[in-house]
Order: C-alpha cells, then sequence, then structure tokens
C-alpha cells in the first residue's frame, strides 16, 4: 500500500514533469528531491530557476499543443512506475493537457482544473454561477461597445482584465465611464493571447485580501493560516502570515476554499485568494498550485506549502496548517541586464537571526522581475516585516 519511491533514471522511479520552472517550481524540485523523486523541469528557456535543481530539463513552449504532447509522449515512452504531469504556470495548452489525460496521463491536480483557472471566464463562472460562491460583480466583454455598456452598468470604479492573463498584465482601473476604451485598448496589448475577451469587475473595496492555501490530500482537506499580501501594479510586494481576521471571517473563507478546491477536484495545494470587507468574504480567484504569496511559508511553516503539495500529489497524508508568526519581505530587480549579480547577502542576512535570503539564479534581469525574497519571522509580525524589508533592501542586483 502507499507509493512506492524507486531510484531516479531507474524503471522504479516516481518521475514528475513540471510544467513551468520558475521559482515556485523550484522549491516543489527540492522537495520531490528530498523525497527521491526523478523531476524533469520544463519551460521556454534555458537555465530558469527549477531546471537549474532538476535531474533533466527540457525547452519547449508549453503553449504550443503540438510541442507539449511530443514532449509528454516521450516522458511516457520512457520507462517508470509513476508518472506524474504538474502545471507550474498557467500559459499551457490546457486542452491538449486535457485529451492526454482522457488517455491516462495523471496531471496534478487535474487537467479540468488547469484549464478552468488559466481563464478568468471558467473558474469565475464556475464559483458564481454553478457554485453560487459570493464575488464581485463582473461582465464579460468582446468589443469596447461592450465594456462600455458594461462599464455604465456595473458603475465606477471597476476593474478591467483580459481573461487570459496573470501578474496584472492588461489589468486597469476604470475611474469614470470615459476611461473605458482606454481599459479595453490596454486589456488588448496585455492578454496572454493577444486580443480578445475580457472581464470587467466591479471593483471591491475591501480591508484586506489573503491568499488561503487549501491542500486536497489522501486524508482530506487542510487549510493553512491565512496569508495576507499587499500587490503593486500586479505583482505582490511582500506577504505575511497569518492574516489577523474575525472568527466568521475566517470561517467563510474556509468554505469559500472548501467549495471551490472539492469542484476543481484531485490532489494538491491551491491558493484560493479572496476579498475581505467586514465578515464578508469574496472570491476573487484560485491558482492550483502553489502560490507566490505563499514563499512565506519557506518561513512560518515546518512543512513549507511547496512540501505540502509534493506530499499531497504522492498521495501522502498532511497535518492540518499549524503555523508561527512570520513575515517576508521581497527582492526586485533594479535593472536590466544578463547573467546579473546580486550583491548584500551578507548585510542581508546580518538583520536578524531569523532572516532568510532566497535566490532564483535567473538569468536575466529586468526592472520589477522577482529575482529574490527575503524571509523573517518571530512573535511580533511588525518587527519582521520590517526585518524582511531591511534584508530585502540590503540586496542589489546588477
Ligand atoms: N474587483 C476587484 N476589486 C478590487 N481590487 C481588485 C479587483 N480585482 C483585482 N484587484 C486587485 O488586483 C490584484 C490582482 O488581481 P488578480 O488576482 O485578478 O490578477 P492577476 O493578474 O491574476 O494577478 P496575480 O497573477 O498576481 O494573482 C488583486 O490581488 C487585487 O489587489
Ligand atoms: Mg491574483
Amino acid at each position: 500500500m502507499g507509493i512506492v519511491i524507486g531510484t531516479p533514471g531507474t524503471p522504479d522511479a516516481v518521475r514528475l514533469v513540471l510544467l513551468g520552472s520558475g521559482e515556485l517550481g523550484r522549491e516543489v524540485v527540492l522537495e520531490a528531491k528530498r523525497l527521491g523523486c526523478e523531476v524533469v523541469a520544463v519551460d521556454r528557456y534555458a537555465g530558469a530557476p527549477a531546471m537549474q535543481v532538476a535531474d533533466r530539463a527540457i525547452v519547449v513552449d508549453m503553449s504550443d499543443p503540438a510541442a507539449l504532447r511530443e514532449v509528454l509522449e516521450a516522458e511516457r515512452a520512457r520507462p517508470c512506475a509513476e508518472l506524474l504531469v504538474v502545471p507550474e504556470i498557467e500559459a499551457i495548452a490546457t486542452p491538449e493537457l486535457e485529451r492526454l489525460e482522457a488517455d491516462g496521463l495523471r496531471v496534478v491536480p487535474t487537467a479540468r482544473a488547469a484549464r478552468l483557472t488559466m481563464d478568468r471566464e471558467g473558474i469565475r463562472r464556475l464559483a458564481a454561477e454553478e457554485l453560487g460562491v459570493p464575488t464581485s460583480p463582473y461582465r464579460f466583454c468582446d468589443s469596447a461597445e461592450e465594456l462600455r455598456a458594461a462599464v455604465d452598468a456595473l458603475g465606477t470604479p471597476c476593474v478591467v482584465k483580459p481573461v487570459m492573463s496573470s501578474s496584472g498584465k492588461g489589468q486597469s482601473v476604470v475611474r469614470e465611464p470615459a476611461g473605458s476604451d482606454a481599459a479595453w485598448a490596454y486589456a488588448q496589448e496585455g492578454g496572454r493571447v493577444g486580443a480578445g475577451r475580457v472581464i470587467a469587475e466591479g471593483f471591491v473595496d475591501f480591508d484586506y485580501e489573503i491568499t488561503l492555501l487549501t491542500v486536497r490530500h489522501a486524508g482530506g482537506t487542510s487549510f493553512c493560516a491565512p496569508i495576507g499580501h499587499v500587490q503593486v501594479d500586479g505583482d505582490y510586494r511582500e506577504s505575511w502570515q497569518p492574516q489577523p481576521m474575525s472568527a466568521a471571517a475566517r470561517e467563510r473563507a474556509v468554505q469559500v476554499a472548501s467549495v471551490v478546491t472539492e469542484a476543481l477536484g484531485g490532489t494538491g495545494i491551491f491558493g484560493v485568494e479572496l476579498f475581505v470587507r467586514g465578515d464578508e468574504v469574496l472570491f476573487s480567484e484560485v491558482s492550483p498550485r502553489p502560490h507566490d504569496t505563499g514563499m512565506v511559508t519557506m518561513a512560518t511553516q515546518a512543512l513549507s506549502e511547496f512540501a505540502l503539495h509534493v506530499r499531497a500529489i504522492l498521495g501522502l497524508a498532511v497535518p492540518a496548517g499549524e503555523v508561527p508568526l512570520l513575515a517576508p519581505g521581497v527582492l526586485l530587480a533594479a535593472e536590466t541586464g544578463d547573467a546579473p549579480r546580486v550583491e548584500g547577502l551578507a548585510a542581508a542576512l546580518a538583520v536578524g537571526d531569523d532572516v532568510q535570503v532566497r535566490l532564483f539564479g535567473k538569468p536575466d534581469a529586468r526592472p520589477n522581475r522577482r529575482m529574490g525574497v527575503a524571509l523573517a519571522s518571530g512573535a511580533d509580525l511588525d518587527a519582521a516585516r520590517a526585518r524582511a524589508r531591511a534584508a530585502a533592501a540590503a540586496l542589489r542586483v546588477s
């Protein structure tokens, strides 16, 4: 009973094929290697963070269905005891992944979850219309005219986003009706697949937003303490755990996360993004994989979100999330350049005994690209936040 871990590179190996090889994937690889798995890291460029720590690396455009199939068929043809496909990014040819899954390939948590969550329309309609989970009011629009009508109906301010986009790309806030056409044009430039459909959402005047890490595993569903975060220009700059919440809001958050992750199915970790206003909780979106704001769990939980994900996908049980106080900061690249060099590591670590730094080893830097994170923990959340910020500030990318 239970999973048997064979030697990597032999027919007994448990092989993970990671689709996307960024900093989150890198931590997944490290955790999988700790448990003796064989890992193949895939991304569209060589030298990606997860490739540097994997058994093998494959460079391919995963949004190209034929190329994706070729890679996965080749992996399937290599003998191993268990093959698990682990999507780490959204930009994957998910319909092709669903066809491969129908042919017997195992996808984490499921290919359908990957498809539904890469498209804001898929996940929003599932959550709001099928599951009846509260969300911001919204409309989908296919033209500048439709968006004008939607802005009229929703009122301002409202938020306009391409349906296929992440990290805030193509996303803007319409503050008055006259701004509608500019938001349409901006969204057309920022979408992952070029021009197309947008979602207009009523602006939620939340008190705070959280990521509720939810793990579906062999023993049931577990929740980590809520993670608070600050977003700037569509990317998170800082996250902390736990985010203080009222008991009622916390209960609602767990309910919403349960319903949504249950509908997506499979096993693994989910990052459920929620807006909280008083005791009211609105669902925003969900990642069927580790979440970037959850990197804080590397400092705050004995089992990080990455360790939890790997345990869950190997069919192992996971304890309920039990977390001490913590706080991280984020290091941002200052300049563009190849083969960046990071200075200041000694100074950053000297900020406190609890301070940790993770450098991702990305082969190129560009303004606002995340090159690493600083983490701090401790009983006093504000003091830990200050230490994490100071440690991040001590690091310089050139
Ligand atoms: N309807 C809304 N009302 C208020 N703020 C919003 C709304 N939608 C998004 N935001 C803000 O913008 C941020 C990014 O939005 P969202 O998560 O939908 O985009 P994203 O591109 O998927 O970002 P990421 O990939 O970083 O999660 C949210 O975390 C929130 O701070
Ligand atoms: Mg988001």
